[in-house]
Order: C-alpha cells, then sequence, then structure tokens
C-alpha cells in the first residue's frame, strides 16, 4: 500500500494485463488493473481510494438502481510514440460531469478530486493505454448514489468512480442508421443533453428492433413531431450538404457532444462554413435524393467519426456517396488522430 498526498492507494497483487491480447480488444469488456473511488458525505467530497478493479458493494435500496440516479462520461487517453499518455479535452467532461450533476440534483464535483483521481489512476495504470493504431483507453467517470433509501427524493451520499478499459473502435465498419419516427429518447425540457442513464436504457428496445432489421444505430428524431433531425444516442451527427458542415443544434435534447465540438472547431480552422441550427429530416432526405448531401457521420468519444454508409426512412434504404472519397470526415479523422496520437502539434491546447 501507498500513500500519495490525498489518495490512499492499494494496488493490485498480480496484474491482468498479461491475459490481454490487445490486438483483438472488444469495446468495453476488459478493464484495467484499477479503479478510482471517492465518497461525498455531509456536503463534501472525502474518502479518495485507488483499488484493484473489483464489483462494489451497495444497498438493494439504492436510488441509482431504482430511479436511474446516475452520471457519467467517456472521454480517451492516447499513447503517443516516446511512450507519454495524453488525455484528450478531460476539462470538457468536468464542466459536463457537473452540468448533468446539476440537473440530477447530485452533487457538483471538485476539479482536485477529479483531476487527482484521473492522474493518479493514469499513472498507476499506464502500461494499460494501449499502443495498437487505433486503439486507446477509454476512460468512464461516473457518480451514483450511495444512500439507502427508496424514497423519490435527491440523494444525500454519493459514489464517484472511474473505471478505465483498453478498447479498439467502437464501430467496426461504417454504420447503417435509420430515422426513428415512432419512439423517442428525449424531448425539450428533458434531460436529453445530460450523460445520465437513464437517457439510454430506453433507447435499447427501439435500437434492438432496428438491429434486428439490419441497421447499427438509429438517428433520433425530436420527440413532438419527428421532424428534425436530433442526435444517435452513441454519437452527434453531422452532414456536409453543399460544402458545409451541417448540424443539428443542441439544446435540452441533444448531448453537447465533445467529439462534435471538436469537428466544429476544426472546420472553423480550415474555413469551412459551419451551420449548427435545427436540421429537418425532409431537407436531409432532399439533399440525399438530389445529391447535395457529400457526407453523413457520426460524432463522438467511443465512436470517434463514424462514417455513415446507409440511412433508412419510412422503409426503404439510401445509400450515401462513396466513403472513400468524402474530404471532409476523413480528413477530420485523421486530424484529430494526429493530435490524440502526437504526431501533430495540440495547436489548441486539446491535450493534458
Ligand atoms: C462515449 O462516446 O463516451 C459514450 O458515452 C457513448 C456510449 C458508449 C454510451
Amino acid at each position: 500500500m501507498i500513500d500519495t498526498q490525498n489518495i490512499h492507494v492499494q494496488k493490485i497483487e498480480n496484474s491482468k494485463i498479461g491475459q490481454v491480447d490487445f490486438n483483438n480488444i472488444p469495446f468495453g469488456k476488459v478493464y484495467s488493473d484499477h479503479m478510482f473511488m471517492a465518497d461525498y458525505a455531509e456536503g463534501d467530497w472525502k474518502n479518495l481510494n485507488i483499488n484493484p478493479y473489483a464489483p462494489i458493494e451497495m444497498s438493494p435500496a439504492n436510488p441509482s438502481l431504482h430511479y436511474g440516479v446516475s452520471i457519467f462520461e467517456g472521454l480517451k487517453a492516447y499513447k503517443h510514440e516516446n511512450g507519454d499518455v495524453a488525455v484528450f479535452r478531460p476539462d470538457k467532461n468536468l464542466e459536463r460531469l457537473n452540468f448533468s450533476a446539476r440537473r440530477m440534483c447530485m452533487p457538483e464535483l471538485d476539479e482536485s478530486v477529479y483531476y487527482d483521481g484521473l492522474d493518479t489512476l493514469l499513472a498507476l495504470d499506464k502500461q494499460w493505454v494501449p499502443s495498437v493504431p487505433g486503439t486507446a483507453l477509454y476512460i468512464r467517470p461516473f457518480v451514483i448514489s450511495d444512500d439507502d433509501y427508496i424514497g423519490v427524493t435527491p440523494s444525500v451520499n454519493f459514489k464517484f468512480m472511474i473505471i478505465t478499459c483498453p478498447v479498439g473502435a467502437y464501430y467496426a465498419k461504417p454504420v447503417r442508421v435509420k430515422i426513428e419516427t415512432e419512439f423517442v429518447r428525449a424531448v425539450k425540457g428533458g434531460s436529453g443533453a445530460c450523460k445520465t442513464g437513464c437517457n439510454y436504457g430506453p433507447t435499447l428496445y427501439p435500437a434492438q428492433l432496428a438491429k434486428s432489421q439490419g441497421y447499427d444505430q438509429l438517428i433520433w428524431t425530436d420527440g413532438r413531431e419527428h421532424k428534425y433531425v436530433e442526435e444517435s444516442g452513441t454519437m452527434n451527427l453531422m452532414f456536409i450538404i453543399n460544402g458545409k458542415l451541417v448540424t443539428p443544434e443542441t439544446g435540452d435534447s441533444i448531448l453537447n457532444g465533445i467529439t462534435r465540438r471538436s469537428v466544429i472547431e476544426l472546420a472553423q480552422a480550415w474555413g469551412v462554413e459551419v451551420e449548427e441550427r435545427k436540421v429537418e429530416v425532409a431537407e436531409v432526405m432532399a439533399a440525399i435524393k438530389d445529391g447535395s448531401l457529400q457526407e453523413a457521420f457520426g460524432a463522438g468519444t467511443a465512436a470517434t467519426i463514424a462514417h455513415i454508409e446507409v440511412i433508412a426512412y419510412e422503409g426503404k434504404d439510401y445509400t450515401l456517396p462513396d466513403i472513400a472519397k468524402r474530404e471532409f470526415s476523413n480528413k477530420v479523422l485523421k486530424e484529430l488522430d494526429d493530435i490524440k496520437y502526437g504526431n501533430k502539434e495540440d495547436q489548441f491546447g486539446w491535450l493534458r
């Protein structure tokens, strides 16, 4: 056991790393040796610990289990050629975690708890950051209730944890997506902009139906009229129409994605016109039909830049332009990778 200034660290006796095939890592199934945990009680974050990755104990009456009182984030660490490890825009994840916390009546996280936990955990599990091209260490910070009470009321005790897992691509190939016109992910006034567990569970059934019809993912539309394109649940949506980057504006029902924001910032730096606005399904369909839709892709931490190959609408599949010829999305994917993996100067100051 070692004690750092703020964190009590208990190291694993025998690392599991030798059992991992880094050339073939499924997303989210293999976890690194350690996890970080802190408690919130009596109005304060305390008991900062790093322990071997293991199941945790909780009350069967924990409100996170019953009412979806949970928030989470997703970010990635990348191995550079010189052995350094860089985390991509962790400040944005902290901002969004605290945004989600406010909406979910959960305590905001202190910057020092977040960074001390993140830095110490990554220093300890540095060898888990894979170096195979296209891989990274996915970092999942999350906050859950630690109460023992099934009344429907804000909790008073919480746990903040960080777990990590080496990952390859979330989508191994370009995706086929279906525009959803029956089910709803989020509505104005709802919690769709938060990364809370309760936004994800109810999407599994419609996504499973789409999967049974041969699609990888859904394009969610607005909850009132199914008139506007929103997001994809695992990623934000972006289109190149007539040379412009067009993406649904974020709001109550669309996650404020960090990859989405980074793509927009890169596009602006390159002089590409960007339109963040409401995007009608009818506009996308018309652009597909008249050939002005040149590219469509998802943007997310896990998904990175996921080319969209097919969009289905009202029972019909529409095949989009050849992926190899898509200039913007291929360029932005490469540029983001070059920055993340340290092959290019971090001119925006995105790496920690
Ligand atoms: C992410 O991209 O980090 C996500 O949280 C999306 C998904 C894996 C839930």
